[in-house]
């Protein structure tokens, strides 16, 4: 299978090259070399490599900054996927897209179904949100896997940036009221390659960890493995808070729990977060 993968350097980009099979042809991109808010550039490029699939792992995730850069989130999570949407079109290409759990607002009682109404309450999750639907549009095909609270060994994320602080403090507070899914990159990774490889049908997928936790119960989870594999002496003292005690410029939603009964029909595996995690921790 020939992919056009974007995004390249980011978490998921860099754990998708790891995990591609041997006889796929990749052709990798990445910011600097494909600017998927460049709707000419992304043309030229998928005519020039005519993929069978394009994977869409670029974004503008930056959720706070998103808030006070609303052009520059949309520009990558609207108009970049509805620019590759288009030219997967041409050529008759599938695409791959993945999105957010910040689609959703949060106030529900149960896991979101992929059916479930969206009502985001940020930037990030209103560009991310604007860009599902622009692939839906143009390209009905198209698989959109939404995911959640990710990690991973490359790139920044919650896992680095708790083993820094414990390096550094001897106590934390950690908001304690918002609760999802932990999600390793890898794992996603393994999951679309796996739908790719199945032909799933078009549409939207939820796809994230098999457990739920608040950022204080991961907080908790990683100094647990720092210390038992002596990468830190001696956890840090943590304080549980609630969200209104750590104000953010951007609104997150309280409870973003994915059911991803769906994705399961393909044999996906849920990701085991707290697993990954202990490998993360250490190659971190
Ligand atoms: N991280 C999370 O917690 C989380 C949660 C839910 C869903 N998701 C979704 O999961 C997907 C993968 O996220 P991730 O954590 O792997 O993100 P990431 O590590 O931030 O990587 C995103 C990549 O996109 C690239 N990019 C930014 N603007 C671009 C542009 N205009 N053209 C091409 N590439 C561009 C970035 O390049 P530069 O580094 O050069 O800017 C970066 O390498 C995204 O769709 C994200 O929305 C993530």
């Amino acid at each position: 299978m020939k992919i056009l993968l974007t995004g390249g350097n980011g978490q998921l980009g860099r754990c998708l090259q790891d995990r591609f099979p041997a006889d796929w042809q990749i052709s990798v991109t990445t910011s600097s070399d494909l600017d998927i808010g460049d709707a000419a550039a992304v043309e030229r490029a998928v005519l020039a490599f005519q993929p069978d699939a394009i994977i869409n792992a670029a974004a503008y995730t930056a959720v706070d900054k998103a808030e006070s850069e609303p052009e520059n989130s949309a520009r990558v999570n609207s108009a970049g996927p509805e620019n590759l949407a288009r030219a997967a079109r041409l050529i008759g290409a599938r695409l791959v897209h993945v999105s957010t759990d910040y689609v959703f607002d949060g106030t529900a009682q149960r896991p979101y179904q992929e059916t479930d109404n969206t009502s985001p309450v940020c930037v990030y999750g209103r560009t991310k949100l604007e860009g599902e639907k622009r692939v839906q549009e143009l390209l009905p095909d198209a698989v959109i896997l939404r995911t959640a609270w990710v990690f991973s060994e490359y790139g920044s994320n919650f896992v680095k940036t708790m083993l820094r602080l414990g390096e550094q403090r001897d106590a934390l507070s950690i908001v304690s009221d918002q609760l999802g899914c932990p999600t390793y990159a890898g794992d996603i990774a393994q999951a679309i390659i796996v739908l790719l490889q199945q032909s799933a049908a078009g549409g939207i997928y939820h796809y994230c960890g098999d457990q739920q936790a608040t950022w204080y119960d991961f907080a908790e989870q990683i100094f647990i493995q720092a210390t038992q594999q002596g990468r830190l002496a001696k956890a840090p003292q943590l304080t549980a808070i609630n969200t209104e005690a750590f104000p953010t410029p951007a609104q997150r939603p309280a409870y973003s729990v994915l059911d991803c009964s769906k994705v399961q029909h393909y044999g996906v595996k849920l990701s085991d977060w707290q697993k990954a995690l202990s490998a993360v921790v250490a190659e971190s």
